[in-house]
């Protein structure tokens, strides 16, 4: 039941802390704060030339976050797919390697067809699924339960965060298996992983001013999302989000392609929401803001207190997240994203938790 909310989607996006929680606590050991995960892995990371991911929508998102994690801390290279596309087109595997199969409902046709596609071509399989019963679960190698629980709303939320815990716990172990990471590197890492939900708790506080802004972005045709490193995969799935359920067309783009084409599109009435923690990459992305700001846009920034303090730019509206490690900042980032589309959503009257022409399983390709 919904317990005390309107939406599905809006209990969901608040579970986040707790479920996240209980996800971290499968695969990390909260005492010793060192990744364990609950099953022995039937291969060794040292033995994997290359990661094939695959999924669709917002899992495919988590995948391609989980690339850029994999190819940090493991120094593998990571290949990701949207299951409809890795199905047809016979791309060259070695046996041997693993591919890595994300899904919520476990039953999405695409991912199931590259599930068996992979496991025909000798690669070891791993699905991170939320449904343990479901058919990509038992036909794949190993399992990798999220521990969501059930997701009701059609938009993926938590589901979406508890993969991309799975996921980051996997990508340090997988760095500690190669001897990528030290033990002091996996205990920074671990600790950032432990810090999740207090932090994901913390985020939710934005939602009030999140709240008054989709007043204005309920009245808008068009939005766009950029991110630079890990705020890239996130700007998709903030566009995805906002148009499943509000019907407003938005657009995710790498900020560093702003200037290849959709900077085109700016004007005063184009929002453009900026994902971006003060990390390695932010002052990049402050100048593609720059650019966005030069051409009358209307800028949302979601940054912490340093990004803040940093970007000098006038912004429209500045969402302050909590200052964290900047390795993990999707899951929190997540929070604001989620809530906006929500918010934006509720304000449309649209029908949140049942979006038209949408169906929770896909189970026809
Ligand atoms: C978006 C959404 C979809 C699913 C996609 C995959 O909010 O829910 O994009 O993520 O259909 O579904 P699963 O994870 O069940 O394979």
């Amino acid at each position: 039941d919904k317990a005390n909310y309107r939406h599905f989607m809006a209990k969901e996006i608040h579970e986040q802390p707790e479920v996240v929680g209980h996800t971290l606590a499968r695969y990390v050991d909260m005492a010793t704060e060192q990744v364990a995960m609950p099953v022995t892995l039937p291969f060794d990371f040292k033995d994997i030339q290359r990661v094939s991911i695959t999924a669709c929508g917002t899992a495919s998102y988590a995948g391609f976050i989980a690339k850029y994690w994999f190819e940090r801390f493991a120094r593998v290279p990571v290949e990701v797919d949207v299951a409809s596309e890795f199905r047809y087109r016979e791309a060259p595997l070695r046996k041997g390697d693993l591919a890595i199969f994300i899904s919520q409902s476990g039953e999405t046709a695409d991912t199931l067809a590259a599930l068996r596609y992979a496991k025909s071509q000798g690669l070891h399989t791993l699905s991170v699924v939320n449904v343990p019963t479901s058919t990509i679960a038992r036909e794949s190698e190993v399992v990798l339960p999220t521990l969501a629980g059930p997701e009701i709303g059609v938009a993926s939320t938590k589901a979406f965060t508890c993969q991309l815990m799975v996921l980051a716990a996997l990508a340090v172990a997988a760095g500690k298996a190669r001897g990528e990471l030290s033990a002091e590197d996996e205990g920074r890492l671990v600790h950032g992983l432990v810090e999740v939900p207090r932090l994901m708790a913390a985020a939710l506080g934005t939602e009030p001013q999140i709240e008054k802004l989709a007043r204005d972005i309920a009245k808008r045709q068009d939005v766009l999302y950029l991110g630079r490193g890990t705020s890239y995969p996130l700007a998709l799935e903030g566009a995805l989000k906002l148009k499943e359920i509000s019907y407003i067309h938005a657009e995710g783009y790498a900020a560093g392609e702003l200037k290849h084409g959709p900077i085109a599109l700016i004007d005063e009435n184009m929002p453009v929401v900026v994902i971006a923690p003060f990390d390695r990459v932010f002052e990049k992305t402050v100048s593609n803001m720059q650019e966005v700001a030069a051409r009358g846009g209307n800028i949302i920034l979601m940054t912490d207190a340093k990004g803040a303090a940093e970007a000098t730019i006038e912004s429209t509206v500045t969402i302050i997240l909590p200052d964290m490690a900047a390795a993990f900042t999707p899951m929190i980032y997540a929070i604001p994203v989620q809530l906006l589309a929500y918010h934006t959503a509720v304000v449309m009257g649209t029908d949140v938790d049942q979006p038209r022409n949408l169906a929770k399983s896909v189970t026809v390709e």
